[in-house]
């Protein structure tokens, strides 16, 4: 458990990482390419999102063949031998397991409409009610409803997602002994860590209902069976034998309570989680697809709410403010063109020093951000086009439309890491998939490795590694303090007499802190910040973005 914790893990999103054929996407290859950059880092494990059989309408996240690598992004044995590879570096790959539904295009899917009994099972098939409307009032949260007709069968299929993702039937035992065979398939292959997609809501019940909301979510996210199939998968997979395999799970929309199910050791589900509350600050009235300034309380008190829970309850968070999903943090909470350094050092280490493991985001340690694309044509992501047939539909003004997306839309993190300022960033040769941010000129790793200051990457690295040295950092208690400051994050860390002190400022006007009588008279160390460094006295005054960190020894 406690080397687990000393681990930091760097996510690659195959598709724009690096293109090594000149196709225009990113492959398996190119990531080998990239290791020695990834072993500089520190990073201990990658995780990479979805590269087998898809159609690809939801990029990877719809699979047609679980244990067969799509040709877009190599072969087996490029795939073996990155995990060889990684391995020398001393890094193991984690794989995106999508377990929640298939693509349409399975083997499976296609049996049962072609009126296979066994495999019509495997899905969760409805009449429509008697009235001839759909079987339920629930919401795809891909917009739209989230039944569809299952061919001319006068049946429908669930798709929780999009219409090409139909969803598995977890309590069809033939449906769980497949996909432990997958999980299991591809531990042989070596792989050391494993991302559950949308695991807390595989737990539909029997009896499917009308949601008083009209949406559904609360019907079928973290019901009890949920914890009960993945008890059951961890004892059928990655739970058996002696190898530590770390395992996060995506929960959608859950709950501390939950969170603690699922990640306290001795319930035996999974190392970790990811919640995304914190990410909804920006939500008018919870609606994703709206533009307005983040709200800085809130984002406090919910960080703070799962760190104090999850820690008393012996729970384990991931810790992370950017993925494929998000738009890139650096743009959303903070100002990248005037303090780009210090947003995105401020950000990296508010969570790097929090109780939890890190998750970096391919480009997140070279301060990336949103792209400034206000043209439809540059957008590709099943979502985001589905919103902007809704938003207009409803009558949003067609500029107001394009300022939501560019805020909001998954592409805004997906486009092609930005390796250097040649040519589409020096991601490919070819025709990228997604054009690269315009700032790709001069945010790239290139320029990046030659600063000699003011280094987001070299920053980065040094907070991998401190990870690793104090147990304060990878073990400590999480105590949240100054709730009531309106622009500072900051909380102490303690463990066994040694303590921490991190403040985070989340704005621009300089501020002054009131520092805990407790610690005014101990010499802490300054161990990092992004600002100048300074002993600590009665107060501290935090510049633009500024982070800093101090360190106690034993009393
Ligand atoms: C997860 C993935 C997302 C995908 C969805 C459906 O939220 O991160 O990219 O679209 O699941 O599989």
């Amino acid at each position: 458990m406690s080397e687990m914790r000393k681990k930091v893990v760097y996510q690659i999103y195959p598709k724009s990482f690096k293109d090594s054929d000149g196709n225009g996407i990113g492959d398996l290859r190119g990531v080998i390419e990239k290791l020695p950059y990834l072993d500089k880092l520190g990073v201990d494990l990658l995780w990479m999102n979805p590269f087998f059989t898809s159609p690809q309408k939801d990029n990877g996240y719809d699979i047609a063949n679980y244990t067969e690598i799509d040709p877009l992004f190599g072969t087996m044995e490029d795939f073996e031998e990155l995990v060889e590879k990684a391995r020398e570096k001393g890094m193991e790959i984690m794989l995106d397991m999508v377990l929640n539904h298939t693509s349409i295009e399975h083997e499976w899917f296609q049996k049962a409409l072609a009126g296979d009994k066994k495999y019509q099972d495997y899905y969760i098939l409805r009449e429509p009610k008697p009235d001839g409307s759909l079987p339920t009032n629930w919401v795809s949260k891909f917009g739209g409803p989230a039944w569809a007709p299952f061919g001319d069968t006068g049946k429908y299929y669930l798709h929780l997602y999009d219409v090409s993702q139909a969803d598995l039937n977890w309590h069809n035992p033939n449906v769980r002994k497949e996909l432990y065979q997958v999980v299991n398939y591809w531990l042989d292959k070596g792989v050391a860590g494993l991302r559950f997609d949308v695991i807390n809501v595989i737990g539909k019940d029997e009896e499917l209902k009308d949601a008083a909301d009209g949406i559904g979510k609360y019907l079928y996210t973290d019901r009890p069976i949920a914890h009960t199939f993945i008890h059951e998968l961890n004892q059928e997979t990655f739970g058996k034998g002696d190898r530590e395999i770390m395992t996060v799970g995506e929960m959608s929309s859950t709950t501390v309570e939950n969170g603690i199910l699922y990640s306290d050791p001795k319930n035996q589900e999974l190392s970790m989680i990811f919640s995304f509350h914190h990410l909804k600050v920006d939500y008018l009235n919870g609606e994703k697809w709206s533009h307005i300034p983040f709200d800085f309380m809130k984002l406090k008190y919910i960080l703070d709410d799962w760190q104090d829970g999850m820690s008393k309850g012996n729970g384990w968070n991931a810790l992370f403010w950017n993925n494929h999903d998000q738009p890139r943090a650096n743009s959303r909470f903070g100002d990248p063109e005037h303090y780009p350094f210090e947003t995105a050092t401020m950000l990296a280490q508010t969570v790097h020093l929090l109780r939890g493991t890190p998750y970096v985001y391919q480009g997140e340690e070279i301060g990336m951000t949103n792209p400034d694309f206000m043209d439809m044509q540059d957008y590709v992501d099943v979502e985001t086009l589905n919103a902007y047939k809704e938003l207009s539909e409803q009558g949003v003004e067609h500029e107001e439309v394009m300022e939501i997306i560019k805020s909001k839309s998954r592409d805004t993190s997906r486009t092609p890491m930005q390796w250097s300022a040649e040519k589409n960033a020096g991601f490919t040769t070819g025709k990228p998939w997604i054009k690269p941010a315009e700032n790709f000129h001069y945010i790239n790793v290139e320029e990046e490795l030659q600063k000699k200051e003011h280094s987001i990457f070299n920053y980065y690295q040094k907070l991998i590694a401190l990870r690793k040295e104090y147990k304060v950092i990878s073990e400590g208690s999480y105590l949240g303090i100054l709730m009531d400051h309106p622009s500072v994050y900051a909380y102490i860390r303690e463990y066994e007499g040694e303590e921490l002190l991190v403040f985070n400022h989340f704005y621009k006007e300089p501020v002054v802190v009131e520092i805990p009588k407790a610690y005014q008279e101990r010499q802490g160390q300054y161990l990092i910040g992004n600002g100048e460094e300074r002993a600590l006295g009665s107060t501290l005054t935090l510049g633009p973005y500024e982070t800093v960190a101090y360190y106690f020894d034993k009393k």
